[in-house]
């Protein structure tokens, strides 16, 4: 027979091989790097101008970063930074190349969730952040899946579950609690109103301590930032049970939205949040934060039906949330009852050439209304794993394919995604 004792000795054990394993099964290239992008790219693809325009700008106006010639090659490949450089300061028929930014408001934030494993999500989530950057927009991409996808296609392989929503979770618990217990003594000094207390096994890992950047990493994308997650943070869903027991007031479903509110508004323009396939403490965080839900699908049936169970069960757990702490809940940038300034759903893994497919897009269409998008995510081979990251249409190189499949699926992402942008920009103005 085996005990919790012996799941901790195998674990121990398994800890102590971990960063040998580490370096035993991982190629040479740990880091992730971003390519650079062709002049084609830069000008068709990015700026929507043509070539011979842009290469005449370049040409007429030598301060402009120039890009960098391969050996043997006639193109100019600029780096990300260099792309942005000449975003700010080069104007076409007069007209600015920024994205559109409504004046005054913090970032846009958009849960991409669904509890059903596989829909997309994190597909969705890292090609728009992608996409996004490439538009000019600064993204902060927050991770709050302990499979940590995301976090490892962004080329974060080694986080402690301190820097994760699980972090963000407890450490806004010690907060609020000291906050609360400060409010009481404040209001009713003299009488014996009994204090919350955090055990020493909470708050003695100083997370209180941390400061809002401490969560926030870079990434390979120098106008893309990530909280990352580890498989060490699904402890968040367990430990979030016993926190509620600690501090029954205690908003748990506003802790990340609480840390969000604590960055500069002019930090991000987007914040995308890619969701675990369930509805939990940190999913619930996720939604509550958001302003904009964002839920793939994909196109089989039982897909549809996981979707409505989605959004049913998510009504209700929204629904709870207003009835029990509406009148406790301490105003900030979001309110309660939770509302979101649009809600769209997003067909996934499509293929335009399969009967089955066109009719579950047409039966979507007829339930959700025009909260379908119009644009599809079409099922593509350019988004397989390849190397020891999983990598965008975007950060893949073109001449590591066929042409033509990088042109197809980057072509299916950027309709998606401004049709997507076009929505935020609307909905931006709402918040
Ligand atoms: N458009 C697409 N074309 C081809 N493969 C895709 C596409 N979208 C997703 N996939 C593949 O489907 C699988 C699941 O995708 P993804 O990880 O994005 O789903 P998810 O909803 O985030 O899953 P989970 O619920 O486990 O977090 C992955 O192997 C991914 O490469
Ligand atoms: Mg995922």
């Amino acid at each position: 027979m085996y005990d919790h004792e012996d799941l901790a000795r195998l674990q121990s054990q398994s800890l102590k091989m971990q960063s040998w394993i580490r370096q035993q099964t991982f190629s040479p290239e740990n880091t992730k790097h971003l390519r650079r992008f062709s002049s084609w790219e830069v000008s068709e693809l990015i700026f929507g101008i043509n070539q011979s325009t842009f290469r005449g700008r370049l040409a007429s106006d030598p301060s402009l970063p120039g890009g960098e010639v391969e050996p043997e090659g006639r193109q100019r490949w600029f780096s990300l930074d260099e792309i942005n450089e000449l975003r700010r300061r080069m104007k076409v028929n007069r007209k600015s190349l920024m994205p559109p930014r409504p004046a005054g408001k913090r970032a846009f934030r958009v849960a991409v969730a669904n509890f059903k494993g596989g829909a997309g999500k994190s597909t969705v989530a890292l090609h728009y952040a992608h996409a996004a950057a490439l538009d000019g927009y600064r993204v902060l991409v927050v991770d709050f899946d302990p499979q940590a996808t995301l976090s490892h296609s962004m080329g974060l392989t080694d986080v402690a579950e301190d820097y994760t929503v699980w972090g963000i979770m407890a450490r806004d618990l010690i907060r609020e609690t000291d906050r609360m217990n400060d409010a009481l003594v404040g209001a009713e000094s003299g009488t014996a109103l009994p204090q919350r207390k955090i055990p020493s096994s909470i708050r003695d890992l100083g997370l209180s301590e941390l400061r809002h950047q401490d969560f926030i990493k870079t990434t390979a994308w120098s106008t893309i930032d990530i909280i990352p997650s580890c498989a060490n943070a699904a402890f968040v869903e367990f430990a979030s049970a016993q926190y509620r027991h600690l501090n029954p007031e205690w908003s748990f479903f506003a802790a990340v939205s609480r840390y969000l509110d604590s960055l500069g508004d002019d930090d991000y323009d987007l914040i995308i949040f890619d969701c675990p396939p369930a509805i939990g403490y940190q999913s619930m965080n996720a939604v509550f934060a958001a302003d904009m839900l964002y839920i793939p699908s994909g196109p089989g049936y039982w897909e549809y039906d996981s979707t409505t169970s989605f959004i049913g069960q998510l009504a209700e757990a929204l629904e709870d949330l207003s009835h029990g702490f509406d009148g406790t809940f301490p105003a900030g940038k979001m309110t309660l009852p939770k509302s979101f300034a649009d809600i769209r759903f997003v067909m996934t893994r499509f293929e335009p050439g399969n009967d089955l497919h066109r009719a579950m897009l047409e039966a979507f269409r007829k339930v959700f209304g025009d909260h379908v998008s119009e644009n599809t995510v079409e099922m593509t081979r350019a988004v397989e794993q390849s190397g020891r990251f999983l990598s965008s249409v975007y950060e893949i190189d073109y001449r590591e394919m066929t042409r033509e499949t990088w042109r197809r699926a980057r072509a299916s992402f950027d309709r998606a995604y401004e049709e997507f942008r076009d929505r935020v920009v609307v909905a931006w103005d709402k918040i």
